[in-house]
């Protein structure tokens, strides 16, 4: 279609912006959205900025001679602020709030935007996103009860009003067809309807858009997760001894300036003995962009008056010192979270010359024994209704890194391989690490809300019962990682 054509490259330009259009970012789970005062700056924004940007060329622009949805450039234009807030609130703070102070920034950004293309175009790009959406859920349910879809029960749950007028639209364009099935009104796609799916995939595919959606969904589960220590110690208890020998092997000295990245709550700091291995004589930055991961390394800090270790918040992506600053620059189990190539010009930027870098990272793991292909059986379909080996765990191959890290112009690089014991025991525990940091979120990104949740908390059943029929001793299973360090060429 010739309109997709021409908004490809402003999709891209919406995303480099770091804009997007994620409602669901916020919250659903928690029954509330925002706090009021962010939901009060963004609403009136909205209002005001669309009352007088809205114009009665736009409208024709844009609905051309079908009539036209009177709340959509309003709603259009609170959805992408708000979602833009909670995802500056993810990215850059690990938090699921968004404040004030972001709102603004994702107001101003929005604006700007408009300035730069105009309202319409920003309508665009929210409507096909939630024609996606829409159209997704009753492709997936084959048929949805009116009602369910007018109320967005299934597929769009945080809207709070009716979505029955993007539903009569979609009637009146001949994408969707409603027919009574046993007395109730059940919505259908029609085959245009099903033409016009394939084509906002494509478009939403090709300019990244759902690649990123992928990229949230992770963060923001991530963020969602409060005890990841916990977690993780009790189901790998190798992590404290590994991480340990890694940063013997790292070739970090006493009396070095050394930046950790993406430290978290500070098991690699202080438990794996970095800071120890620094000294006061030397000096530790700790990063990580997460708020309440950083609060909490700090406060293992504060306890053991280690005051050559500073805290500073920030993603590997952007970091705020000079060139060449560091003796060396490490980071355990975080470059997955990164964009790759960004996070690693950075490290090559700090890092002074003839220092050095490393990091300790999880390789994707064997799915094949066979309570794991019980237990995650329903990620697995997922996987393979994609045509996929196994569900994206997000996690980068060795190759991957040694190819990145090259390019990042990085050489004399090591590489010692371990295998860490995951003790697949305490279902519950394994669900909430594997499902927030792990498995299934490309599959997952590509289902409907509902079928998302279902899908979730069938995998959680299956564990408990799973656990019950396996003995202990044939749920460990060895997760494989490696250490890397190189210098910079
Ligand atoms: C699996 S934890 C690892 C924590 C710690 N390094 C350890 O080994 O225990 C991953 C960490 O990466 C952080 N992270 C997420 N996105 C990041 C980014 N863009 N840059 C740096 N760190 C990031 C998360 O906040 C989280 O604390």
């Amino acid at each position: 279609m010739a309109i997709l054509a021409e908004l490809q490259p402003v999709m891209h330009d919406f995303l480099q912006r770091g804009l997007v259009i994620s409602p669901w970012l916020a919250g659903v789970n928690e029954n509330r959205r925002f706090d009021e005062e962010v939901f009060f700056l963004i609403d009136k924004a909205a209002q005001e900025y669309t009352e007088t940007a809205w114009t009665e060329e736009l409208q024709s622009r844009v609905f051309q001679d079908l009539p036209a949805m009177p709340r959509l450039p309003r709603t259009a234009f609170y959805e992408i602020c708000a979602s833009t807030a909670v995802w500056l609130a993810h990215g850059e703070m690990g938090q699921t709030d968004a404040t004030v102070e972001l709102a603004a920034r994702a107001i101003a950004t929005v604006q700007q935007f408009c300035r730069d293309y105009d309202l319409g175009t920003l309508v665009q790009l929210y409507g096909l996103s939630t024609q996606y959406e829409n159209h997704q859920a009753v492709a997936y349910y084959g048929q949805m009860p009116e009602r369910i879809f007018a109320l967005g029960h299934w597929h769009r749950p945080w809207v709070d009003y009716s979505l029955s007028d993007e539903l009569a639209f979609g009637i009146l364009v001949g994408n969707y067809l409603v027919r009574e099935v046993d007395g109730q009104s059940m919505v259908t796609l029609s085959a245009k309807g099903m033409k016009t799916f394939r084509e906002t995939e494509q478009f939403l595919t090709e300019t990244g858009y759902l690649a990123h959606r992928v990229r949230q969904l992770h963060l923001s589960r991530f963020s969602l997760l409060p005890n990841f220590e916990e977690l993780a110690t009790a189901i790998l208890p190798d992590w404290i001894p590994q991480r340990r020998e890694f940063c013997v092997w790292t070739g970090v000295e006493p009396g070095m300036k050394v930046l950790e990245l993406g430290c978290g709550d500070g098991l690699f700091t202080f438990e794996s003995g970095l800071a120890d291995r620094v000294g006061p004589s030397g000096r530790l930055v700790a990063t990580d962009p997460a708020n309440e991961m950083l609060a909490k390394a700090m406060a293992k800090g504060q306890k053991r008056a280690a005051d050559w270790v500073e805290f500073v918040r920030s993603p590997a992506e952007r970091l705020p010192f000079p060139d060449g600053a560091f003796d060396a620059v490490v980071g355990v189990s975080f470059l997955h979270f990164t964009d790759l190539p960004r996070a690693l010009a950075e490290m090559r930027r700090v890092v002074k010359p003839g220092g050095i870098a490393a990091t300790f990272y999880p390789l994707p793991m064997s799915l094949s024994a066979p309570f794991i292909q019980e237990w995650f059986a329903p990620l697995l379909k997922l996987a393979a209704q994609d045509r996929r080996e196994r569900p994206d765990d997000f996690l980068i191959t060795a190759a991957e890194m040694a190819q990145a890290w090259k390019q990042a112009d990085f050489g004399h690089m090591q590489f010692r391989s371990v295998t860490s014991r995951t003790l697949y025991w305490d279902p519950e525990m394994l669900n909430q690490l594997f499902l927030a940091v792990g498995w299934g979120q490309e599959e997952l990104a590509r289902i409907p809300w509902k079928a998302r949740e279902d899908v979730l908390a069938q995998v959680a059943d299956r564990g408990v019962d799973v656990c019950r029929r396996y003995p202990k001793e044939e749920r460990i299973v060895g997760f494989p990682m490696q250490m890397l360090k190189a210098t910079p060429v």
